[in-house]
């Protein structure tokens, strides 16, 4: 008996000292070693699986969180202020694209009677009302979309579903003066420079841009340090790069950032005005991506 505890006792003995010479042979070859090397890109494929899973969820299978009927209202809370003047100033003949519609919930109310919105707000201008068109990737629309499409038809109101933005062609969206995105594509995209470029081509010179994302490093450098940062941008050097000064290094646009440290998470308000038409974003690549609602993604800016 006391044998074999001995013997048991320096088995344990050979064991720990065999893993320690392991640990220090492993920590001598620097971080990373000792994990396998699991190439990054398999591991954003399958990511990238995983969120077109949300993007297909239907009723109680859709993530908590993952909200797709966010009214006129929430947009103009969500959005830069500047956002119901811009659109209010505009008239029947004008377009506005809502990238990352959902259901289409606020191009529903906006038409809805009065196009009132929000108490004192009224978005609709005297021109009469726009003609929209709302994007999203999965086709959410509702039976009182259907019904207000018949009931304007002439295609006041348009809803285009089945491919992401990227995926349309210049000519086949034509040109829009007012692109909305909340929690839309610029906070779900994996081609951050390239959607944006794509979404500030799709402007009239004059046009504007308006979204937000939320879990950023702020403008204004007011957002706790110890945040979980969502959307994660650094240069070549591996420094980090807030996401609306990324912006601002964009050619034929002025954009200006509203930084929201106060909201649950930091939050950044962009609107970007297209003032030229050679629109240039400074291209930036995937280096991580998790799916969630919005993903967490990180970006390296091309050197
Ligand atoms: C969380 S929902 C937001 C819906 C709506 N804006 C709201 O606030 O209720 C995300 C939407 O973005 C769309 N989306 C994500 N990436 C996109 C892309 N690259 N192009 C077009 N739509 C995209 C999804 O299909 C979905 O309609």
């Amino acid at each position: 008996m006391f044998m074999r505890s001995v013997t048991s006792s320096l088995k344990g003995w050979k064991t720990a000292a065999t893993a320690l010479t392991v640990l220090i042979a492993v920590q001598a070859l620097g971080p990373g070693a000792g994990r396998p090397q699991e190439p990054a890109q398999p591991r954003i494929d399958e990511e990238i699986t995983k969120q077109e899973k949300i993007y297909r969820s239907r009723g109680t299978d859709m993530p908590h969180g993952y909200i797709t009927d966010r009214g006129l209202s929430d947009y103009l809370e969500l959005l830069p202020s500047g956002f119901c003047d811009a659109l209010g100033t505009l008239g029947s003949s004008d377009r506005w694209l809502d990238i990352g519609a959902g259901a289409g919930q606020a191009i529903l109310d906006y038409y809805a009677s009065g196009g009132d919105s929000a108490p004192g707000k009224t978005c609709a201008g005297a021109g009469g009302r726009v003609r929209a068109v709302a994007m999203s990737i999965e086709d959410r629309r509702t039976e009182p979309w259907q019904q207000q499409a018949a009931r304007l038809g002439d295609d006041r109101i348009r809803y285009l579903s089945g491919k992401r933005l990227g995926q349309y062609s210049l000519e086949e969206l034509g040109k829009f003066q007012i692109i909305t995105d909340v929690y839309g594509g610029f906070s779900y995209t994996e081609d951050l420079s390239g959607f944006m470029e794509r979404a500030l081509r799709l402007l009239e010179i004059g046009g504007a841009f308006y979204t937000l994302v939320q879990s950023v490093r702020l403008e204004d450098g007011k957002d706790n340090p110890k945040t979980w940062y969502l959307t994660e941008l650094v240069d070549a050097a591996g420094r980090d790069v807030k996401v609306c000064s990324w912006l601002k290094k964009t050619t034929c646009v002025k954009v200006a950032c509203e930084s929201k440290s106060d909201w649950a998470q930091p939050t950044e308000l962009i609107s970007m005005k297209k003032v030229c038409s050679d629109v240039s974003v400074p291209p930036v690549k995937l280096l991580k991506y998790e799916a969630d609602n919005p993903p967490g993604r990180r970006f390296q800016l091309e050197p």
